[in-house]
């Protein structure tokens, strides 16, 4: 049947402005790294970005090797979009990235101006698109000087291949070259993706800072910590979640006793508050202003349902704060 969106999707989402430019972001967007590849279903896929996009959700996350296979998600993506969006287009922003693994030889990895410049190419027939929104540099690059690298980041934009470009993965000295270069050549850098959840936090210790002062957005990936933060852990490791599948980035040894405790300690804050676990782990992120949206995963449309529910409450009271404090320590 042919989809037509939902007519009141804006209604209850938040968008939040990217850093000091002109664009905004759904304070949720729907990242494929997991569960768009050829070994998912398409149609569980297609459900997923279709109850996103219902929900006002205008963000969609690729990078050119998910999958898996690799840029198999890039290629679901591409058939969801020409069946389903070919009308909503210009209400969606759509990422992608390169800078890991990709093909053979030394130009499908790192960070070069062959890689990024063909890598682009790549993931724009796979998605049968013109352009995207956002292109990334997916991780820093130690031997290719960053001069090149964001100066084919600058080059893509004015190709008209890429409207705004970002990078992933740096730290905060890294992410202040980067920025100050792409400043120089006239394209500034739109957002930073780093990762980002209460079990994760080098981003506390000078980036977010910096990405305040320049005017850049950020855009936290794996939130939910690839779902530990979750109540799905909390009996056992179910047969459909990442740690269970084989091509999951969530391993087993991740999740040990003494991280079990803290999402049981932390479930029950989640509970007194009126929430699920997931949802309390995502208004924690989005209660600081520096941050533009939180980028989550999801394996089913339900979750998405869940997650985005925690719009609803996004404030924390003082004793709340110092109470996760103790138990993150
Ligand atoms: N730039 C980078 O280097 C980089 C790296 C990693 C990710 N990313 C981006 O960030 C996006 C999100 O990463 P992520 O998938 O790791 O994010 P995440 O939101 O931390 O984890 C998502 C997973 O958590 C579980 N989940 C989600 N919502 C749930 C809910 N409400 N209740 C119970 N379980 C729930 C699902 O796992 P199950 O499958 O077990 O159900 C889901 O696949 C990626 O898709 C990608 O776009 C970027």
């Amino acid at each position: 049947m042919t989809y037509v969106a939902e007519p009141g999707r804006y209604k209850d989402m938040i968008y939040r402005r990217t850093g000091k430019s002109g664009l905004k972001l759904s304070a949720i967007s729907l990242g494929l790294w997991h569960n768009f590849g050829h070994v998912d279903q398409l149609e569980n896929s297609r459900n997923i970005v279709r109850f996103a996009f219902d929900s006002g959700i205008t963000h969609f996350d690729l990078a050119n090797n998910y999958g898996p296979p690799p840029g198999s998600a890039e290629e679901n993506f591409g058939t969801i979009l020409k069946h389903d969006f070919a009308a909503y287009r210009d209400e969606m922003i759509i990422s992608s990235k390169a800078g890991y693994t990709m093909w053979d030889g030394p130009y499908g990895d790192w960070g070069s101006k062959k890689y990024l410049v063909s890598s682009l190419d790549q993931s724009l027939k796979r998605m049968g698109l013109d352009y995207v929104d956002i292109f990334y540099h997916h991780r820093p690059d130690p031997e290719t000087p960053l001069e090149e690298t964001m100066a084919a980041l600058d080059l893509i934009v004015r190709q008209g291949k890429a409207l705004y470009v970002g990078i992933s993965n740096y730290r905060a000295p890294e992410a202040a070259k980067a920025i100050a270069l792409l400043k120089e050549m006239g394209t500034p850098c739109l957002i930073h993706q780093p990762k980002y959840s209460m079990f994760e936090r080098w981003v506390e210790g000078g980036l977010l800072d910096l990405l305040a002062e320049e005017g850049v957005g950020c855009i936290p990936f794996s939130p939910l910590a690839q779902g530990l933060l979750t109540n799905k852990y909390l009996h056992g490791i179910p047969e459909d979640s990442r740690v269970a599948k084989s091509h999951g980035f969530l391993q087993k040894e991740q999740l040990t006793p003494e991280r079990l405790q803290q999402i049981q300690a932390l479930n029950e804050i989640a509970i007194v508050r009126g929430q699920t676990l997931a949802q309390m782990a995502l208004s924690w992120i989005l209660r600081d202003k520096r941050i533009t949206s939180v980028l989550v995963g999801a394996s089913r449309p339900e979750q998405l349902a869940d997650s985005i529910k925690c719009l609803d409450r996004l404030s924390f009271a003082p004793e709340e704060l110092s109470i996760i404090e103790k138990i993150l320590r």
